[in-house]
């Protein structure tokens, strides 16, 4: 039975990702934190639209994820909500949200579905401890998409660099993917993973791997939306493409503006009422 309402676009599900990796369909997947943008990324066809902690840098002005609370992911997620009419809508739990305990975990994931609408939500982690509370989350009826690789919230203790290098390091991961895909996990983002190593990883599950920083061998890619739109200009890592200079034309749109208003050559007649 569906559980579609109205007239809009059939919403994507965790059951779809699975298929399309199955068929070899890749995954196009962004994040989006505000409606105006979530009504942008869901017309241009993304499958998954990410709430990502990542707001804390590109929206908040924080150094890293660490001071994201609940309230800020669903505050923004509600947004995006309104926006998002057919991609899978995905929300970040936040530090400390899921790693305290796992009825801490349930209560405020069950939050983020209620409060927000959205399908399902993402952790950072493989451990047998986050594999737990995978599976709590997933047995309460909540999709949780994993996270391995670089993990933002794990930043004071790794650094950002490029993990999994190495035979031994290699196997803990495909052992971490394996574990979540164990406990229920639908999907697993690997970021900043050597190429090799995400392709292994992804014929390793059976559950689509979705990458940034991690080659071509995911199911499917994962950007900022943010980064790729050219918005962070200081921001050029190796894995990033800009797929258009949004930043530029915002910039030079502005500062028209202030030099027309300047110089008197704006407003005009014809935006001035009768
Ligand atoms: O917070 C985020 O935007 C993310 C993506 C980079 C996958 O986790």
């Amino acid at each position: 039975m569906s559980t579609q309402r109205g007239n809009g676009p059939r919403r994507v599900t965790v059951a779809d990702l699975r298929e399309m990796k199955r068929r070899g369909e890749k995954i196009a997947a962004l994040t989006a934190y505000d409606y105006l943008f979530a009504r942008l990324v869901d017309a241009a066809g993304v499958d998954v639209v990410l709430v990502g902690d990542s707001l804390g840098q590109v929206v908040l002005g924080l150094d890293t994820t660490i001071p994201v609370t609940l309230d800020d992911m669903i505050h923004h997620a509600r947004a995006v909500r309104r926006g998002v009419e057919r991609g899978l809508l995905v929300v970040d739990l936040p530090f400390l949200t899921y790693q305290v305990s796992r009825q801490d975990a349930l209560r405020n994931a069950g939050r983020v579905l209620q409060e927000t609408g959205a399908s399902a939500v993402k952790l950072e982690g493989g451990s047998p401890e986050i594999a737990e509370t995978v599976a709590t989350l997933v047995g309460a009826g909540i999709p949780v998409m994993g996270h391995l690789g670089f993990t933002p919230q794990s930043v004071h203790v790794t650094g950002v660099r490029v993990q999994g290098k190495g035979e031994e390091a290699a196997e803990r991961m495909l052992a971490d993917a394996r574990r979540l895909e164990a406990a229920g996990a639908f999907s697993i983002v690997l970021e900043l993973v050597p190429g090799a190593l995400a392709r292994r990883a992804s014929e390793t599950v059976d559950i689509p791997t979705i990458g940034i920083g991690a080659g071509a061998g995911c199911d499917g890619q994962v950007l900022v939306l943010h980064d790729m739109l050219g918005l962070n200009p200081g921001f050029a890592p190796r894995f990033l493409r800009r797929f258009a200079e949004v930043g530029q034309a915002a910039s030079a749109g502005v500062g028209d503006f202030v030099k027309s208003v300047k110089d008197g050559g704006y407003p005009g007649a014809e935006h001035t009422f009768e």
